[in-house]
């Protein structure tokens, strides 16, 4: 059984896509063990205790500074005691420590085709209104391992959408969500729960 930890900062269609796909069986012999949240507000942690999947908020707020809350993160983390952490939306860097603890245990969605629209700075809406102002005739959405990097871990999957004369980066976001990223973040975790897709040993 794949134990995973699902990283949330807002909406979790991400975190429903990977609820859906384990129920429908898509995504076979797994659980999700843990979501966590830097965002109380994140509907997110509705969706998962809707599904009666633990959720907890680990707030930068309630901490006088950033170290400190990188420490209960990590802790909470390590609580959860996942085989893989899923970022799904997740808009805090990960600490080079928790990078290194969690080796090929770590993956991440982003809304463009790396290395296109991505780094420092791109996350939401901005990817796609990057994407629309350089006049790309094609985007999408890439799931790839994490490192210390901005989103330069191994590529591991890509969907690509095409853009439309008419659209706005909203339009854009929502077609490339549901074209791409519901698909393939599924599939790579089904992926690593049936083996195809190697991952970070235990340590
Ligand atoms: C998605 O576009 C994801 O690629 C990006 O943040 C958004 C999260 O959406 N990193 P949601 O919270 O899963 O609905």
């Amino acid at each position: 059984m794949l134990k995973l930890c699902v990283l949330v900062s807002g909406g979790g269609t991400n975190l429903q896509a990977i609820i859906d796909n384990i129920a429908n069986g898509i995504i076979p012999d797994t659980e999700i063990v843990g979501v966590l949240s830097n965002n109380r507000k994140a509907f997110a942690l509705e969706r998962a205790k809707n599904h009666g999947i633990p959720a907890v908020c680990v707030s930068p707020k309630d901490y006088p500074t950033r170290d400190l809350f990188y420490q209960a993160f990590m802790e909470t983390v390590d609580r959860i005691d996942p085989d893989l952490i899923v970022l799904a939306g997740f808009l805090v860097a990960i600490p080079a420590p928790m990078v290194q603890k969690y080796q090929r245990r770590i993956i991440n969605i982003h809304p463009s085709l790396i290395p296109s629209f991505c780094g420092v700075g791109y996350y939401g809406l901005r990817v796609h209104q990057a994407a629309l102002e350089r006049g790309v005739k094609i985007t999408g959405a890439t799931v790839h391992f994490v490192d210390e990097g901005t989103d330069t871990g191994e590529i591991l999957m890509q969907k690509a959408v095409e853009v439309q004369d008419k659209d706005t980066p909203e339009t854009l976001q929502k077609r490339v969500m549901e074209e791409a990223e519901w698909k393939i973040l599924p599939q790579v975790i089904a992926m690593a729960a049936n083996g195809t897709l190697k991952i970070g040993e235990r340590t």
